[in-house]
């Protein structure tokens, strides 16, 4: 009897915690659920076995399962449902982790042909930076610019790519991998400035699974720069690091 009530009070605060995602969908994440989880369990425990007596009671069905002579068959039933049922629950949850870790991980994997942005559909092939002709027509214009783009580097990126733009930021020793550096002649300067957009406005999460989409922490802009911010800030990361964007002549 004490058995089924601890089992049934432990249900109730289950289901309390779960109504909200259930009800109203809005979920308490699980991580938090079986927090409480846990720490409900050990209350009702405690509570229950305060006294000598009900400790006895809560636990004696248990016992009894496995001492009591007469409860032979059930006690087999139980020993052998529980590991099946278990072994299981764990070899359902474990299917992906039978696919070989992605440990080689391309710094510059082959980007999509198209990216979906801002409301519309950029052809990466053909896509150009519309600032970049300014650096011969409007010299004066292109540096306003290249200004611009320097404060919303030193305002979102300086903490990862670092304040010399060489990929070490204070963030950077946690970070793996490592933030790209955009100073030296082999960093942004062998990429078009259409894989660099790309990869300011997706971040990590776009990337192919080749470029290990679950470990780069480059956030994906698109959200918090417009358009013209992150076009200003590439101009600032080559300007800044004196390399010019491959082209295709
Ligand atoms: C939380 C840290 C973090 C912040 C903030 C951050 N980045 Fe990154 N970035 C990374 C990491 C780590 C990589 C390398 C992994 C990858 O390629 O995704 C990277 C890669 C890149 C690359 C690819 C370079 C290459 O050679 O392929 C570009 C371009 C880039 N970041 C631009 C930016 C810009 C512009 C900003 C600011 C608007 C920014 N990042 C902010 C962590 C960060």
């Amino acid at each position: 009897m004490r058995l089924l009530k601890f089992i049934l009070i432990n249900l109730f605060f289950f289901g309390l915690l779960k109504a909200p995602g259930l009800f109203l969908g809005k979920p308490i994440p699980a991580s938090i659920v079986s927090m409480y989880m846990f720490f409900i369990v050990i209350t009702v425990l405690l509570v229950m076995t305060i006294t000598d007596k009900g400790a006895k009671g809560l636990f004696a069905p248990i016992a009894a399962l496995v001492e009591d002579p007469s409860k032979a068959l059930i006690r087999n039933i139980v020993f052998v449902i529980v590991p099946v049922v278990a072994a299981f629950v764990v070899y359902m949850q474990s299917n992906d982790a039978f696919a070989p870790p992605v440990e080689l991980r391309s710094a510059h994997p082959a980007p999509p042909a198209m990216v979906k942005a801002y409301g519309k559909t950029f052809d990466l092939a053909t896509l150009e930076n519309p600032y970049r002709r300014l650096a011969k027509e409007g010299p004066v214009a292109f540096s306003a610019l290249v200004r611009e783009g320097g404060e919303v580097y030193f305002k979102n990126c300086v903490f990862c790519h670092g304040p010399k733009l060489d990929g070490r930021g204070h963030y950077a020793n946690a970070l793996d991998p490592l933030p790209m550096p955009f100073s030296g002649n082999d960093t942004i300067a062998q990429l078009q400035e259409s894989y660099v957009f790309w990869r300011v406005v997706k971040g990590g999460p776009g990337l192919p699974r080749e470029g290990g989409p679950s470990i780069s922490s480059m956030p994906s802009w698109e959200a918090s720069l417009t358009e013209e911010e992150v076009w200003k800030v590439i101009l600032f990361i080559y300007d800044y690091t004196g390399n010019t964007p491959r082209s295709w002549k």
